[in-house]
C-alpha cells in the first residue's frame, strides 16, 4: 500500500508517520528528511535548499520530483511507503501520478490556531522523532536512541507564519485533486493525543 500523509505543518504527518512505520511496516519518505539530510552533509542539493527552507517557501518542483522518483526505486520501497511531505502542490501531485500508484491519502486535519505552538515547541532527534517540550519533562535527550535533541531551524515564528501560508495557498487544494481520484481520507481527530490520532488512522486503513 502506497499512502501520501498530507497535513498542514504541525499536523502531526511525522509524528504519525513513525507509528504507522512501526505497526504495518510501511517505508517512511520524508522530503523534509532527506532536504535537512543534504543540508547537514552539505551537498549541493542542501545549498539550493536551505535558503527555500528558511524562508518557508517550497524547493524547486523538478529537484523535489527527481529526489522522490529516485528514492521510489530502492529495493525498500517495494513493499509500499508513505510519502510525508510530499507531494506539496499540484504540479508535484500530477508529476506523482506519473512514476508511481497512490493508493490512499490520509489527510491530518488540526485547527490551525494549534499549529505555532506545536512546532515551536518541537525538539527533534538526528533518528527522526519528534517530541514537544510539554511531555519531555526536561529531558534533553531521545527516548528512543538517547541522541541530543534540538531545534529545528525553521521552527521559528517568522519563518511558520510563512510556511502556513505556503500551505493554505499551495498544498491545501490537494485535497480536492485526491477527493476528486477517491482516494481522500480525512483524519478529523487530529487535534486528539498522538494515540487518539493513531487510533483513527487505524480504522481507515482497515
Ligand atoms: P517538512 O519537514 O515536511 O515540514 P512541514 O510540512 O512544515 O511539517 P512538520 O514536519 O513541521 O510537521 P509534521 O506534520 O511532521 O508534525 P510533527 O509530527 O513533527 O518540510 C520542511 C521544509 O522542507 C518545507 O517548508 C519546504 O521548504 C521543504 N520541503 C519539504 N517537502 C517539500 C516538497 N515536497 N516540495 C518542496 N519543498 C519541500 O508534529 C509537530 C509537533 O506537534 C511535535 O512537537 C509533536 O510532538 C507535536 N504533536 C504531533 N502530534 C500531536 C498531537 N496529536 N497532539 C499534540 N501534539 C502533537
Ligand atoms: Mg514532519
Amino acid at each position: 500500500m502506497n499512502i501520501i500523509l498530507l497535513g498542514a505543518p504541525g499536523a502531526g504527518k511525522g509524528t504519525q508517520a513513525s507509528k504507522i512505520a512501526a505497526k504495518y511496516n510501511l517505508l517512511h519518505i520524508s522530503t523534509g528528511d532527506i532536504f535537512r539530510a543534504n543540508i547537514k552533509n552539505g551537498t549541493e542539493i542542501g545549498k539550493l535548499a536551505k535558503s527555500y527552507i528558511d524562508a518557508g517557501k517550497l524547493v524547486p518542483d523538478e529537484v523535489t520530483c527527481k529526489i522522490v522518483e529516485d528514492r521510489l526505486t530502492w529495493d525498500d520501497a517495494k513493499n509500499g511507503y508513505m510519502l510525508d511531505g510530499f507531494p506539496r502542490n499540484l504540479f508535484q501531485a500530477k508529476e506523482l501520478d506519473k512514476f508511481a500508484k497512490v493508493d490512499l491519502c490520509l489527510n491530518i486535519n488540526v485547527d490551525e490556531g494549534l499549529l505555532m505552538d506545536r512546532i515551536c515547541g518541537r525538539r527533534v532527534c538526528a533518528c527522526g522523532e519528534s517530541y514537544h517540550i510539554t511531555t519531555l519533562n526536561g529531558a534533553t535527550t531521545c527516548a528512543k536512541c538517547g541522541g541530543e535533541l534540538y531545534q529545528r531551524a525553521d521552527d521559528n515564528p517568522e519563518t511558520v507564519k510563512s510556511r502556513l501560508d505556503t500551505y493554505n495557498t499551495q498544498t491545501a487544494p490537494l485535497i480536492d485533486y485526491y477527493q476528486k481520484q477517491g482516494k481522500l481520507a480525512t483524519v478529523t481527530s487530529g487535534e486528539g493525543s498522538p494515540d487518539e490520532v493513531f487510533a483513527q488512522i487505524v480504522k481507515i486503513l482497515k
